[in-house]
């Protein structure tokens, strides 16, 4: 018999912010440190399709990162918000098949320490993430933010509007961790809403 937790915890840093798990027993914000989050991993199956594929987020080491332009502009951002979830042992097998289910597109499972300010030690160790690697096939890389922007404003896939993930993500954020910092998704949500304005005013 195995001795030991009868839960485990997956985190966030995607949809899973303001779509939660089917089933948890409790949910609280942290970050992972060693990688950012960033609009990088094509969606051919959710917020986009194979002819206009929109852009969903996945977490970049910081190795790889260090390597970019972008972390020039962004050194000061490296770790990455998000939510907690406690799941029963029981219950994981329904909760992962679910997951898995939803997002298929390249996304692999890791394992991640979830923090919290002013605190030394991980609140969670070992959480379950999933992270599309740079190594995936639907992996993008870097590109500006406006072509960014004006690429999540646009694509719509079979869950919806690419840009309501954006502004779902970006409010759920706010709302579970005020604390967050993440100039690239507040500065995607920016330009979002200002390409919105635009359209309303033509
Ligand atoms: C997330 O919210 O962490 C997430 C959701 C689906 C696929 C990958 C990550």
């Amino acid at each position: 018999e195995e001795i030991g937790k009868m839960e485990c915890w997956i985190f966030g840093y995607g949809s899973l912010i303001w779509k939660p798990p089917p089933i948890y027993e409790e949910k609280i914000p942290g970050f992972i440190k060693g990688h950012v989050r960033r609009f990088w991993q094509r969606s051919t199956d959710h917020r986009g399709t194979v002819e206009n594929p929109g852009r969903v987020v996945t977490l970049i080491p910081i190795e790889e990162w260090k390597l970019l332009d972008d972390y020039h502009v962004h050194k000061d951002n490296d770790v990455t918000w998000g939510v907690a979830y406690k799941i029963n042992k029981k219950n994981i097998k329904e909760v992962m098949e679910y997951l898995d289910y939803r997002e298929k597109n390249g996304y692999t499972i890791h394992y991640l320490d979830v923090y919290q300010l002013e605190k030394e030690e991980p609140v969670v160790k070992n959480a379950i993430v999933y992270i599309a690697t740079t190594k995936n096939e639907e992996y993008v890389g870097p590109a500006s933010l406006d072509l960014l922007a004006r690429k999540i404003y646009e694509c719509v896939g079979p869950s919806g509007p690419n840009r309501e993930y954006l502004l779902n993500l970006a409010s759920a954020l706010r709302n579970i961790a005020p604390d967050a910092h993440d100039d690239h998704l507040f500065d995607l949500e920016e330009r979002i809403l200002n390409l919105i304005k635009e359209a309303d005013y033509t």
